[in-house]
C-alpha cells in the first residue's frame, strides 16, 4: 500500500540532483508494496519556495517528470528536508492531483505525505472550507495540510516550534496515519509521526552517537485541545475550532531541548542525515541504525537532531526509544540473477526455512527452544483454547498447522480470518491465547483483531516476519519467522517459514508430554531434512513450466483438491494462482467434491489433486477416481513412486512427484509446485508478477 520516504541532511552538503536521486531510489524500494502514483517535495531555488512533483504510474514516470522540469540539479544544500510518497488510492482515483504530497495552499507553506486514512476528514474539511480554504483534491490527506496552515495562523503570535504545532494538529485527527510534514516556516525540519501505520527513522552520522537511544519528551503541561471524539460525540465544528484548535497549548514556553544521543563532545553541531520511511527496505542501503516510532510519537528532526515528543504522559510508558541495528542486508532486497522477486523468494526457501529453525532446534537432542515464547509457555499450556488469527496466506499457514498443534498440545484450536473474527465480535476470554500470524506485521485487519484481544485480557502471541512491526511490538510474546524480507506481493517463503514456526511452537508447547515424544522426534527428524527436500522439489521447475505452457496457460479456471493437511495447500495454491495470474482458481476440500463441485468436472476443466501419502490417502484416491469417471484428467501432486491410481487406463495421468516427509510437514513441500505453477502462469500470460494489479504487499487499510 502507500509508502513514505523522507530525507533530511544537516551540515552534509548535497546537491539537488543527489537529493532527488535519494528520494527516487527510496521510492523505488517501496514499489513492491503496491501503488498507483507517486510524488515528492523538495526546496525550491528561493527561500520559502517548495517544488512539488507528482505523477501517475510507476516511480519511473515521476523520474521522467522530474527530469523534464529543467531543475537546477547542481544547486547545493547544506541542510535540507525532503518528503516523498507512493500512493495506493483509497479516496479519489489515481491522478497527479490526488497523489501526495498535498499542500496547504498554492504557495506550499505546508506539504504532507500520509499513509492511512483520516476518518474525520469530512468534518475537518467542512470546518476548513468555512474558514476559506479551497480544496483541490478528493483525498482525506489534503485536510491535514490545510489544518497545519490554519493552526499555524491561529497561533502565529506564539512562535510555536514545529513539534508544538504538530501536536495541535494531531489532536484533531482521527483514524490512522503515518505522516511526514515539511514547511517553509521550519526550513530543514521534518515532523514524522504515526498512529497505526509504520514509520522508522534511519540515522547516519560520521561520529558514533553518544547514546543508542533517544529520550521521549513530554510536555510540562499536557495539551488539552478538545478532542472531536472524547468529549463531544457530535461536536459543532465551530465549537471545535473555538475550543479545540484555539485552546492554548501550554502554560509554559516549551524550549528546544538538546537530544542526548546527538550531543557532540565539543558542542559543535554534528553533521547528520536522516532517512524516514514506512519500510526498512528503503533505508538499509543508507544506514542500519534505525529507530522505530511508536503510535502517537511525534518525531521532530532539526539541526541534526532527532527528538521524540508525545502529547501526554501515560503510566507505564517507555521514556526512551532505542536506536537499533537492522539485520537486513541490501542484497536481500535485490533481485540478484532472478527475473522477479517472487521467483527469487521461491528459490530461497531451502535457506529461509533453515533460518527459521536456526538456533531454535537442536537436532541431536531433539529439543526446540523458542526464546520469544519461553517466559509464556506455561501460560499458553494452561489456556482454555488457542485462537489463531490471520489473513490470506498467513491464514492458510494457520489452517495448515492447526491439526498438529491440536494433536501435540491437546488444546482446542480455532482458526479465524481476522476480518470475520472482528465482524462477529467473537467472544475472547482472559484464559485464551490468541496467535497472530502475519508476514508484514502491519495488516490492518490483523492489527485490529490484536487490539481487540489485548483489550479483553487474552495472552497475545505474534508469529511475524518483519522485525519492529506493529504486531511484533503489540503482542505479549512471539516468534520472528526470520524468512528475510519478502518483496513479491505473492507470499511464498513467508508461508513455508510461518508453517515451520507454527510447527516449532507446537513442539515447544508439547515438550513436557512423554506420550508425545515419539511423534515429536519424528517431526524434528522431518524438519532436519526439509531444506534438502525443498531443493529436490524446486527441480520440478522446468517440468512445471512446460506443463503450464502446454495445457494451463490459456485456461480460464482451475480446481485444486486436497483434504486433511492438504486442504490448506489447495487453498494456498488457489490464492497464489488467482492473485498473480488472474485466473479463477478454487481450493476445494476433496471430501466436498460429491456435494456439488463434481458438477463442474469435465474433460476440459484443469484439476490438480494433492495426493501425497497420509492417513487420508485412500479417500483422496477415491476422489481422483470420481474425477476420472467424469472424464476429468487431473494433474496429481504425489510422492515419488506412489501414484494414487495405477490402472493401465490411467497411464496418461500427469504427475508432479515430491519427496515424502512426515504427514504434518508434507504441505511445506506440496505448496512449492503450486507456487511455481502460479509464477509461470503469470509470466507466460505477461502479467507483472511482483506487482499484481489492484493488490498491495502490506494491506494497511481495513
Ligand atoms: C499473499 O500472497 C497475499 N498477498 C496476502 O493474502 C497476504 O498473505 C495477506 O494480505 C496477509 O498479509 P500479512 O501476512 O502481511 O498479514
Amino acid at each position: 500500500m502507500c509508502g513514505i520516504f523522507g530525507y533530511v541532511n544537516y551540515l552534509v552538503e548535497k546537491n539537488r540532483g543527489e537529493i532527488l536521486s535519494t528520494l527516487l531510489e527510496g521510492l523505488k524500494r517501496l514499489e513492491y508494496r503496491g501503488y498507483d502514483s507517486s510524488g515528492l517535495a523538495i526546496d525550491g531555488d528561493k527561500p520559502n519556495e517548495v517544488f512539488i512533483e507528482k505523477a501517475v504510474g510507476k516511480v519511473k514516470e515521476l523520474e521522467k517528470l522530474v527530469n523534464s522540469q529543467n531543475l537546477d540539479t547542481s544547486k547545493v544544500f547544506e541542510s535540507h528536508s525532503a518528503i516523498a510518497h507512493t500512493r495506493w488510492a483509497t479516496h479519489g482515483a489515481p491522478s497527479p492531483l490526488n497523489a501526495h504530497p498535498h499542500r496547504s495552499d498554492p504557495t506550499h507553506e505546508f506539504v504532507i505525505v500520509h499513509n492511512g486514512i483520516v476518518t474525520n476528514f469530512r468534518e475537518l474539511k467542512a470546518l476548513l472550507m468555512s474558514k476559506g480554504f479551497v480544496f483541490e483534491t478528493e483525498t482525506d490527506t489534503e485536510c491535514i495540510a490545510k489544518l497545519c496552515k490554519y493552526v499555524y495562523e491561529l497561533n502565529k503570535h506564539r512562535n510555536l516550534d514545529f513539534s508544538q504545532l504538530a501536536k495541535l494538529v494531531l489532536v484533531e485527527l482521527q483514524g490512522a496515519y503515518g505522516l511526514l510534514i515539511k514547511s517553509v516556516h521550519y526550513p530543514g525540519e521534518v515532523i514524522a509521526t504515526r498512529k497505526g501505520s509504520p514509520l522508522l527513522i534511519g540515522v547516519k552520522t560520521d561520529k558514533k552517537l553518544k547514546m543508542d537511544f533517544v529520550d521521549v519528551e513530554f510536555p510540562d503541561i499536557t495539551v488539552e485541545a478538545v478532542s472531536t471524539t472524547d468529549t463531544l460525540p457530535n461536536p459543532s465544528l465551530l465549537q471545535v475550532a473555538n475550543n479545540g484548535l484555539l485552546n492554548p497549548l501550554m502554560g509554559s514556553d516549551l524550549r528546544h531541548s538538546q537530544s542526548r544521543a546527538f550531543m557532540s563532545e565539543d558542542g559543535v553541531p554534528m553533521p547528520a542525515e536522516f532517512f524516514i520511511a514506512s519500510d526498512a527496505s528503503s533505508v538499509v542501503e543508507h544506514t542500519k541504525k534505525v529507530l522505530f516510532l511508536e503510535d502517537d510519537d511525534i518525531a521532530h528532526i532539526y539541526d541534526g537532531e532527532l527528538h521524540i515528543h508525545r502529547v501526554r504522559r501515560q503510566d507505564g510508558q517507555s521514556t526512551t526509544r532505542s536506536i537499533q541495528t537492522l539485520e537486513m542486508e541490501l542484497n536481500e532486497i535485490m533481485k540478484g540473477n532472478y527475473d522477479h522477486f517472487m521467483q527469487k523468494e521461491i528459490f530461497e526457501q531451502p535457506e529461509s526455512v533453515i533460518n527459521t529453525m536456526r538456533g531454535r532446534i537442536d537436532f541431536d537432542t531433539k529439543t526446540v527452544t523458542l526464546g520469544g515464547l519461553s517466559a509464556y509457555i506455561q501460560t499458553i499450556r494452561r489456556s482454555r483454547r488457542i485462537i489463531m488469527v490471520a489473513c490470506g496466506t498467513s491464514y492458510h499457514s494457520c489452517l495448515a498447522t492447526r491439526t498438529i498443534i491440536e494433536e501435540l498440545t491437546e488444546i482446542p484450536i480455532v482458526v479465524e480470518l481476522a476480518s470475520d473474527f472482528l465482524d462477529r465480535r467473537s467472544p475472547v476470554f482472559r484464559d485464551d491465547t490468541c496467535v497472530f500470524v502475519s508476514q508484514s506485521g502491519e495488516t490492518a485487519d490483523s492489527m485490529l483483531a490484536l487490539q481487540y484481544c489485548n483489550e479483553r485480557g487474552a495472552l497475545t502471541v505474534g508469529i511475524v516476519n518483519t522485525v519492529g512491526s506493529s504486531i511484533s511490538r503489540q503482542t505479549h510474546c512471539g516468534v520472528h519467522i526470520n524468512a528475510g524480507p519478502e518483496i513479491g506481493v505473492a507470499s511464498t517463503k513467508a508461508y513455508t517459514s510461518q508453517y515451520i514456526a507454527l510447527v516449532m511452537m507446537a513442539l515447544a508447547l508439547s515438550d513436557d508430554s512423554i506420550s508425545k515424544t515419539a511423534r515429536r522426534h519424528e517431526i524434528i527428524d522431518g524438519l532436519a531434512k526439509i531444506s534438502s527436500q525443498i531443493k529436490t522439489v524446486l527441480q520440478l521447475d522446468d517440468k512445471i513450466k512446460q506443463m503450464v505452457t502446454s495445457e494451463l496457460v490459456s485456461q480460464k479456471s482451475l480446481l485444486l483438491l486436497g483434504r486433511g493437511y492438504q486442504f490448506a495447500t489447495a487453498l494456498e495454491g488457489a490464492l497464489k494462482i488467482k492473485e498473480i495470474s488472474y485466473m479463477h482458481s478454487e481450493g476445494v476440500l476433496a471430501g466436498e467434491l460429491k456435494h456439488g463441485v463434481l458438477a463442474l468436472v469435465d474433460e476440459d476443466l484443469p484439476i490438480i489433486v494433492l495426493a501425497t501419502k497420509d492417513s487420508l490417502f485412500p479417500k483422496v484416491v477415491s476422489s481422483v477416481e470420481q474425477v476420472i469417471a467424469r472424464k476429468g484428467n487431473p494433474i496429481l501432486i504425489c510422492n515419488e513412486g506412489e501414484h494414487p491410481v495405477s490402472r493401465p487406463a490411467d497411464k496418461s495421468l500427469r504427475t508432479l512427484e515430491v519427496p515424502a516427509t512426515v504427514d504434518c510437514l508434507q504441505g511445506v513441500l506440496n505448496v512449492i509446485p503450486l507456487q511455481l505453477m502460479s509464477y509461470w502462469l503469470a509470466v507466460l500470460n505477461g502479467h507483472n508478477v511482483d506487482y499484481p494489479r489492484n493488490l498491495a504487499k502490506s494491506v494497511t487499510v481495513e
